[in-house]
């Protein structure tokens, strides 16, 4: 089996439905706390598989973790498990740092306990690969070379500081005790199942409601954007071929700024579903005040991933969006579940 842990979010979700399509797949045991994100309507297709076991809880519980590892005995943890929206960090950096810093510490102390215990084979088969993302790196100029593996870590947010935090205790646990890690930084994800505290399912859910489509500051940012449905397929390379120590960027080599998403999302819109008064959905485009600290630019050079283990995205921006405003139009019910409740009084705290 593997542990996946923060299964029932965005990525893990998708990563888990993509590991089990695969007829011989090996099992899951999928630990998640079931945080405002965390979403188990999302796992419904693979709610009676019995290679998926789903146990609602905290990385940072140690006694939980120990008892599973000890009861599974899994041969790799997947760590998504994080607070993961920038703008949250923001209003209420605490519960950041207790999971990405603190919730981090302790899951690698329980697995390096484990992987001790492990027979000589297990123990050199045994892998912890560390989900995160390319906002470590900071903010680049507009003409500077997209972020390398060796750009040093300049993170400007409470999010991206926690997250930076998080792959340092990880290096320093390969370095320290030898404990089999690998790390992925990651570029913007967007797809299915995506909450829609984010940009992109913000923008389409906020287009089709007739509501303003809020664009922060001037929207010249410039986010790199990636498939879900890539991203697990990178972490699954990376998992079966990378190298122990390393750390692998993923990125899609689709630049774009803000403003040109949103506009492509409401072309799309336009002809999927055009609305009853003939106008387009970019007349609902708002500007707003920026997000404090608002880094300008992300991009990946996603060389390295490509080189020394042959992975590339197969999806463009443009076939991905088209999928995932399809998917959004087609999935009302998931929505439904998703944006009553807690989340409106988050878009009360944010927006108004
Ligand atoms: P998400 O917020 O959608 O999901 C996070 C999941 O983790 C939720 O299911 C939540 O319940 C769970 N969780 C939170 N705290 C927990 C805890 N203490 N113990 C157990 N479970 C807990 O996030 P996401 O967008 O799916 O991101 C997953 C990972 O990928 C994160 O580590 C994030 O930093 C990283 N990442 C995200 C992106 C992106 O664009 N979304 C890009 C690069 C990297
Ligand atoms: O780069 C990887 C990161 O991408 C991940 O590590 C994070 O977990 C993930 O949330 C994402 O962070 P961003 O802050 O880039 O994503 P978000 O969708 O929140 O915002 C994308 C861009 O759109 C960003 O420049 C802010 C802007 N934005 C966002 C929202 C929610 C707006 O202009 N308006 C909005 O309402």
């Amino acid at each position: 089996m593997i542990l996946v842990t923060g299964g029932a979010g965005f990525i893990g979700a998708n990563f888990v439905l993509d590991w089990l399509k695969e007829p011989n797949a090996e099992g899951i045991i999928n630990l998640d706390k079931l945080t405002y994100a965390g979403n188990l309507a999302t796992l419904a297709s693979v709610k009676n598989d019995p290679r998926h076991l789903f146990v609602q809880g905290d990385i940072g519980d140690r006694a939980l973790v120990a008892k599973l590892l000890k009861e599974h005995q899994p041969r790799a943890i997947v760590n998504f498990a994080a607070e993961s929206h920038v703008d949250r960090s923001i209003h209420g950096p605490a519960d950041f740092i207790n999971t990405n810093i603190v919730g981090t510490f302790n899951l690698l102390e329980c697995a390096r306990e484990y992987w001790n215990g492990l027979q000589a084979a297990q123990k050199t088969n045994f892998r912890f690969h560390h989900v995160s993302t390319d906002e470590v790196y900071g903010s680049l100029l507009p003409t500077a070379p997209a972020f390398n593996e060796t750009h040093p870590y300049e993170p400007n947010s409470p999010y991206s500081a926690s997250k930076a935090a998080s792959d340092h205790l990880v290096r320093a646990w390969f370095h320290t005790y030898g404990f089999p890690v690998v790390t992925t930084n990651c570029s913007n994800n967007y797809g299915p199942y995506h909450f829609p505290e984010k940009l992109i399912p913000l923008v389409i859910l906020n287009a089709i409601n007739l509501k303003p489509l809020p664009i922060y500051g001037d929207g010249q940012q410039v986010r790199d954007w990636l498939y879900v449905g890539d991203h697990c397929s990178a972490i699954r390379t990376v998992l079966a071929k990378g190298r122990l120590g390393e750390t692998y960027n993923i990125g899609g080599w689709n630049e774009k700024a803000n403003i040109d998403v949103v506009k492509s999302i409401c072309q799309i819109l336009d002809e999927l579903k055009p609305r009853a008064d003939g106008q387009s959905y970019a007349t609902q485009i708002t500007f707003v005040n920026d997000r404090p600290g608002h880094d300008r630019r992300y991009a990946i050079d996603a060389r390295k991933i490509e080189r020394e283990l042959g992975w590339r995205p197969a999806e463009t921006f443009d076939t991905g969006i088209k999928k995932t405003v399809q998917w959004y139009l087609d999935n009302p019910i998931w929505v439904e579940g998703v944006v009553s409740g807690a989340y409106r009084d988050w878009l009360d705290k944010q927006y108004s």
